[in-house]
């Protein structure tokens, strides 16, 4: 990712919105069992997916974070990483609502399935129904969050899509209009659309989620509407945005930040304290959140979930396999 000089912790105030309470979605973040006592959630700007989208995500228990504090609302959303809009993280949220439609929505599921899928982000989010859960996200920068999501797992969709015998890998990819978001065109050293992949178990693990919102609310246009990837226990990176296929594969898929510096970002990317990245170590992570912008914590193998994913790399060189 590109080196900035400017520390990239510090959040000017204008590039925050104001911050407006919805008492109902600090109600589920209660129940959620984290205290988001002292945030609040920002006046709404352009989103995804929101006539499917229901009136109170149920909150999953099972997946919650009790040992940081929750992240702020203006920060989940106002510190974004999206490159095909910019590769200032403040300025996201701005060029990402600059008319940029996501919704209606398609997503298209295909390769190695049964059937080929074309389906409606709305139609999906009330087919699969929507639960909030609570993970750990760590960016390959050395940077951390504690985030609510609102989505459901990326197993049901497999099971509905029917993969075959063939299928050994799952690829992911973004949308691409030129039109919408100037970064195609700006940093053209990168070979769009934007694209992620997964192994199939990795995939079918049950933290491997698709998100549909945040904060109780369908997702902001900056963190990836109408639809995105999350894997908590991998690089922020991974965690492909804006979803347009999903495509099953018998080999594993090319992907952009692998393509694009092989030595920096491997395929599997999975959180791992003692594999630093060339430019950096790995071992510690900043804290963005209130008061604490530049707090150093101790980074946690996998992302702190070795209970649900080591047994997906069981005997596996996990410094070769980075
Ligand atoms: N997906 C797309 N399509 N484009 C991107 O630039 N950035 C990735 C990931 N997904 C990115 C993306 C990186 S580097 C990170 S850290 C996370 O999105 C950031 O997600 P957030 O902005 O919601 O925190």
């Amino acid at each position: 990712m590109l080196i900035k000089k400017r520390p990239d912790w510090h959040l000017p105030e204008t590039a925050v919105t104001d911050e407006k309470d919805y008492n109902h979605r600090r109600e589920f973040i209660k129940k959620a069992g984290i205290m988001y006592a002292g945030s609040s959630v920002a006046a709404g700007v352009a989103t995804g997916a929101t006539a499917g989208f229901p009136e109170k995500p149920n909150v999953n228990r099972k997946y919650v974070v009790t040992d940081r504090k929750p992240t702020p609302y203006k920060y989940v959303t106002g510190y974004n990483n999206f490159y095909e809009f910019t590769t200032d993280k403040y300025l996201v949220r701005h060029f990402a609502n600059q008319g940029w439609k996501t919704e209606p929505w398609t997503l298209k599921v295909g390769g190695h399935v049964e059937k080929e899928l074309t389906l409606d982000v709305n139609d999906l989010c009330k087919e699969m129904g929507i639960e909030m859960r609570v993970y750990r996200f760590r960016c390959v920068e050395a940077w951390s969050m504690v985030i609510p999501w609102d989505g459901f797992p990326l197993s049901k969709l497999i099971k509905k899509a029917q993969p075959t015998s063939k299928a050994k890998y799952v690829k992911f990819t973004t949308f691409m209009d030129e039109k919408a978001a100037p970064g195609f065109k700006r940093y053209n050293n990168y070979d769009w659309p934007y694209t992620e992949g997964l192994r199939l178990d990795e995939a079918n693990n049950e933290l491997t989620f698709l998100a549909v919102g945040t904060f109780g609310k369908p997702m902001p246009n900056q963190n990836g509407a109408p639809i995105r990837l999350v894997v908590p226990w991998k690089y922020g990176f991974k965690s492909i945005k804006s979803l347009v296929r999903i495509d099953f594969t018998e080999e594993q898929p090319k992907t952009l930040w692998n393509s694009a510096a092989p030595a920096e970002y491997g395929f599997y990317s999975n959180v791992n304290p003692k594999v630093p990245h060339p430019r950096w170590s790995q071992a510690t992570e900043r804290v963005i959140g209130e008061g604490a912008l530049a707090d150093r914590i101790p980074t946690l193998m996998f992302n702190g979930y070795e209970k649900q994913v080591a047994a997906l790399y069981k005997g596996m060189d996990l410094v070769k396999n980075f």
